[in-house]
């Protein structure tokens, strides 16, 4: 069982190296954005929940997140590790998390964390928001309340794996595939 937190500001690239690593390791992909969205997709009362903070740029309540997480946990009893993407994001996740891997005995391998500034994640989720229909990147307020969430509360996670010795930084500007380049190396060094 092999865990990986993929860590970074809202547009630093999880989701898009998130797909090269599953394709790569077998792990099983853990977005909560992604199954928020599937949420309000369903119209679920989850979902319903989850909107009016996402809308604002602001983070969903750790409890919806968490009771979210562990039922897709216990849904993938099979998986032989899990990539988690966008999640934890606050520090009550964190500890969450731990005791959710721990009642399994299993526990965070590594964090890589994608370093890119903040101009260019404003350029990239704007240059995004007019093709993909994501409503949280059409807005310039929106997409900047996004990162000041991830400053006010999700840095936090950095600073908590750092205290394990868990945390890779890993730099998140240049091609796609030189970014892989450099996360699949410190997958390979300890997997
Ligand atoms: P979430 O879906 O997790 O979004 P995010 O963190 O804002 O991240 P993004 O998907 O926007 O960016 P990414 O880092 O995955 O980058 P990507 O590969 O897509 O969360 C959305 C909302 O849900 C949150 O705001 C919150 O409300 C809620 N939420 C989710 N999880 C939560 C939690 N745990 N707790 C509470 N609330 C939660 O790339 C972005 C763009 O850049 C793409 O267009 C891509 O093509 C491009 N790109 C990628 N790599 C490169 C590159 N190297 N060069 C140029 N462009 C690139």
């Amino acid at each position: 069982m092999f865990n990986l937190i993929l860590f970074g500001p809202p547009g630093s690239g999880k989701g898009t190296q998130s797909e090269n690593i599953i394709a790569a390791y077998g792990l099983q992909h853990l977005s909560t954005g992604n199954l928020l969205r599937s949420e309000i997709t369903q119209q679920t009362p989850l979902g319903l929940e989850a909107k009016s903070f996402m809308d604002q740029g602001q983070l969903v309540p750790d409890a919806v997140v968490i009771g979210m997480v562990g039922n897709f946990m216990d849904a993938h009893p099979q998986a032989k590790g899990f990539l988690f993407d966008g999640f934890p994001r606050t520090t009550a996740q964190c500890i969450a998390l731990d005791a959710l891997l721990q009642q399994r005995t299993y526990e965070i391998n590594v964090v890589l964390a994608l370093e890119v500034t903040e101009a260019e994640l404003v350029k990239r989720l704007l240059g995004r928001g007019a093709t993909s229909g994501r409503s949280d990147d059409t807005n310039e307020t929106v997409i900047r309340a996004r990162i000041q969430e991830y400053h006010d509360k999700t840095t936090a996670v950095e600073k908590y794996y750092a205290q394990f010795n868990k945390v890779v930084a890993i730099k998140g500007e240049g091609t796609v595939e030189s970014i892989y380049a450099d996360l699949k190396k410190e997958m390979d060094a300890r997997i």
